[in-house]
């Protein structure tokens, strides 16, 4: 039993569209690679394509297959080296540094981030060896003057990492086989394909732009571009007229937002460092991977356009687990033993 307070969000009625969206999937064979966004907006029809029209709960399906490709994992202490592009307030930074810090702070208190990792952790190479127990944050490089201008596209990000490991001042370590180059871009930059596909990606940079093959990840804080999309639940867009957003529990939307897709890409980026690990789908370019299999999902009964139980802090926060200092909303991931969501919050533990 949970001794914590249950919120279960109302059920509003949502126009047919949002019925279907416990089954974006579709969109993802149709995607940029690793591409992520909670919310379809074209016609979505996934439902029937992938799931089969199950309803059950959490994503649980018989129909998804995901599978190992023999590709390498994430199997030895993981390094994160945060890279804070534009302008990042240290109090921003402080949420995102504990939130990292928090995968591996096994003492936190239950249902906490360092379970959530634990799903991940049940992923194995094809020596046997599961994906690292410890992640820890690593050096960090400020690019505050946007060294690459304020729009990147999916090449020039490359260019930023490669900026942040080749600097002449303090210089990110060269780290292929444990580390995890984190860009994050702030509030004031746009990225290809942010907030109509993407609110965060994850791939590995190229030997010809960068002399290395780094696996990173990038994330953008929405806040001004389109946090309704990508800091839901926190922001709710305007096409949504019966949903109320619910208050953030580190008082920032557009970071408690990136919490989320940061945790998605760091689970994504371990799981499928080099895109040929585990993924499912037919087609290696449009991997649907595990954290893509339960996106909007953050508590039992989740799917559909419904969050799932989440917990409410006596403040009025909405959050679903516990890290260092702190409380975040992060989604589940794929259990590929239990063959459903899951995550430390649920309710059956
Ligand atoms: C979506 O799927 C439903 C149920 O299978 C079907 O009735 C409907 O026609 C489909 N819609 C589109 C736009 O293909
Ligand atoms: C992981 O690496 C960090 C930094 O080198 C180190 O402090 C930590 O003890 C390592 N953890 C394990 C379990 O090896
Ligand atoms: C390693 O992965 C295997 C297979 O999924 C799982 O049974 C085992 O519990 C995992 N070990 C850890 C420490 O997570």
């Amino acid at each position: 039993m949970s001794p914590h307070s249950l919120s279960r969000r109302p059920e509003a009625p949502v126009p047919v569209i949002f019925y279907f969206f416990g089954a974006v999937l579709f969109f993802f064979f149709t995607l940029p690679v690793n591409g992520w966004r909670p919310w379809p907006n074209q016609k979505p029809n996934a439902t029937e394509l992938i799931y089969g029209g199950s309803k059950k709960y959490e994503g649980s399906s018989e129909f998804v297959h995901l599978k190992y490709h023999m590709g390498p994992v994430l199997t030895a202490n993981i390094t994160v080296y945060p890279i804070w592009y534009g302008r990042w307030g240290n109090s921003q930074k402080r949420i995102i540094r504990d939130f990292i810090s928090s995968f591996s702070a096994v003492e936190s208190k239950h249902p906490s981030v360092a379970g959530w990792w634990k799903t991940v952790q049940l992923y194995t190479d094809q020596t046997g060896a599961n994906i690292s127990r410890t992640l820890h944050l690593g050096e960090e490089k400020n690019d505050r003057f946007y060294s690459h201008g304020k729009s990147l596209t999916r090449l020039s990000v490359q260019s930023v990492i490669k900026s942040a490991v080749t600097a002449r001042t303090r210089p990110l370590p060269l780290n292929p086989k444990t580390g995890v180059y984190l860009l994050l871009t702030s509030d004031d930059v746009y990225v290809q394909d942010f907030c109509q596909n993407v609110c965060g990606f994850h791939y590995f940079t190229f030997p010809s732009i960068v002399g290395y093959t780094l696996p990173y990840a990038w994330v953008g804080n929405s806040a001004k571009l389109c946090p309704g999309t990508c800091a839901y639940p926190f922001s709710v867009p305007s096409y949504m007229p019966g949903f109320k957003a619910v208050k953030s529990p580190n008082n920032d939307v557009g970071v408690d937002g990136m919490i989320s897709v940061i945790a998605h890409e760091i689970a994504e980026v371990s799981t499928n460092p080099l895109v040929n690990a585990w993924y499912a789908g037919q087609d290696p370019s449009f991997p649907v991977e595990i954290a893509d299999l339960c996106e909007g999902i953050y508590g039992t009964g989740g799917g559909g356009s419904y969050t799932g139980q989440m917990l409410n802090g006596e403040d009025g926060a909405t959050y679903n687990m516990n890290g260092v200092r702190r409380r975040f909303l992060v989604q589940w991931v794929w259990n590929h033993i239990l063959n459903y969501c899951s995550g430390p919050n649920a309710l059956d533990q």
